[in-house]
């Protein structure tokens, strides 16, 4: 049966990919903060793994790799809510966080596929905006990175870390760079590749795409957008595969 380790399973994206997964047959594990999530996650079928990753260490989140074995590992988390009090949180947990868990996948020296959840617009804002952007992302742009500079600022410095730091680690990865999503309706339909910022998605939209890339192998290396759209979302994801799309160029450089 294929595994997947999921951190931040806690999540709501991540608890709607845990359902699809087990229903598909997959066995999911899902390292998570508070035990108080336990029951709803084994309701879903998941294996729950209680262990903060902001106060783990690389040892230590690699001994909990080694120990559940995934064949692929999805990076979840955020602090989200938190980092509205605190954010500082954004730092520790979207970016540091993450950057140990890529670290921990080289030293638990198995598992080489990692799929992440990163944010539209995460790039270095110091050089000119995207090729493929227009004048509604470029105000999207500026909403986002006004509300929430340090939150940005996090994903884009652990995507680059991912990206650049590749030729170390060896991970096969994809990065899902969604637009602001909400508890909309799931449409099942998306724009993927160099997508732009507006029209604004579902969760469970989102979810379906991260499956999608678990489940199509040919979109390791590719690094891309997502928003709302007309292509199903299996469609869009090949079509995203096929393309080896990589927004990382224009959006790290
Ligand atoms: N909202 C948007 O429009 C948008 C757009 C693009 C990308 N994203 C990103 O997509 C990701 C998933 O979003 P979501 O909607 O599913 O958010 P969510 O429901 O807040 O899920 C994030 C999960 O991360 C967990 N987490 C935080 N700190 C942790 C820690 N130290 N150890 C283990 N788990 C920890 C949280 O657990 P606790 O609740 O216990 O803290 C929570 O379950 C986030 O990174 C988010 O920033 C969001």
């Amino acid at each position: 049966m294929p595994s997947v380790l999921i951190f931040g399973g806690s999540g709501k994206i991540a608890k709607f990919i845990t359902e699809s997964l087990v229903q598909k047959g997959y066995q999911v594990s899902s390292v998570i903060r508070r035990e108080e999530h336990i029951p709803s996650l084994r309701e879903l079928g998941a294996t729950p793994i209680l262990q903060s990753i902001e106060s783990a260490s690389v040892s230590e989140l690699a001994s909990i790799i080694r120990t559940s074995a995934p064949d692929i590992v999805i990076f979840a988390a955020g602090a989200r809510l938190r980092a509205f009090e605190d954010p500082n949180l954004s730092l520790v947990v979207d970016r540091d966080a993450a950057i140990r868990v890529f670290d921990a996948m080289v030293k638990a020296g198995g598992t080489k596929r990692l799929i992440t959840i990163s944010t539209m617009d995460a790039r270095n804002r110091e050089k000119a905006a995207p090729s493929w952007y227009n004048e509604v992302d470029w105000k999207g742009s500026d909403e986002l990175w006004g509300m929430l500079p340090v939150y940005m600022k996090a994903k884009y410095e652990a995507d680059k870390d991912l990206v650049e730091g590749n030729g170390k680690r060896g991970l096969e990865y994809t990065i899902v760079r969604s637009t602001w999503y909400g508890d909309g309706e799931r449409m099942g339909k998306i724009r993927a590749g160099l997508a732009g910022i507006e029209p604004r998605i579902s969760r469970e939209d989102v979810a379906d795409v991260l499956v999608a890339c678990v489940e199509n192998p040919a979109t390791v290396g590719c690094v891309f957008e997502i928003s709302g759209g007309e292509v199903p979302i299996q469609d869009a994801v090949k079509k995203v595969a096929e393309e080896k799309v990589d927004s990382f160029g224009e959006m790290f450089r």
